[in-house]
């Protein structure tokens, strides 16, 4: 079966922008990452929006963004790492497409954010971030396809990823 689109998910920092803005290059599709749409829609920043309005009112509107995206072809979404973590979110994002989970452990992680780290749920220390990695990895899990990240660039990662897709694109989306 032909591939629709490609959804990856995945913790914060394991590099599903990166990741997913290089894929879509290569395959010639357009490229959505759900933190910049909602950020755009919302004219403020994911760590304002956390702020001012609460996690809730963030976990809702990525809801409404994922759902509106049904219909979409060669589109490569890098959701947020809360984003699949929600039943009807999971069941929209396979709808949409081929998903694909990017591992990394924790310490890993840590080290690639390292002072950007502008994530709300990532400042509370390491041992904190390893019990929500540790809490969201039996959901990542599900994704159709798995990539441990831990030794691999940017385009090793892509690579790898164009390498496991091969012949589920159709010919004209590709370069
Ligand atoms: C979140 C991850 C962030 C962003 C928000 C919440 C999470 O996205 O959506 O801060 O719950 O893991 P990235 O995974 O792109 O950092």
């Amino acid at each position: 079966m032909n591939i629709e689109n490609i959804v990856l998910i995945g913790f914060m920092g394991t590099g599903k922008t990166s990741v997913g803005k290089r894929l879509a290059k290569h395959l010639n599709w357009d490229f959505l990452d759900t933190d910049a749409a909602i950020e755009e829609i919302s004219e403020i920043s994911v760590p304002e929006i956390f702020r001012k309005h609460g996690e809730t009112r963030f976990r809702s509107e990525e809801t409404v963004l994922i759902k509106h995206l049904l219909g979409r072809k060669k589109l490569v979404i890098a959701t947020g790492g809360g984003t699949p973590l929600q039943p009807e979110n999971w069941e929209a994002l396979s709808q949409l497409g081929l998903i694909i989970a990017l591992f990394a452990p924790i310490d890993t992680i840590l080290e690639r954010i390292g002072n950007r780290n502008d994530r709300p749920l990532l400042k509370a220390g390491r041992e904190e971030d390893q019990r929500l990695l540790l809490s969201r990895q039996p959901i990542y899990n599900q994704a159709d396809l798995i990539i441990d990240t831990t030794e691999l660039d940017i385009d090793e990662v892509v690579d790898e990823i164009l390498g496991k897709i091969e012949g589920r694109i159709k010919d004209e989306t590709k370069n």
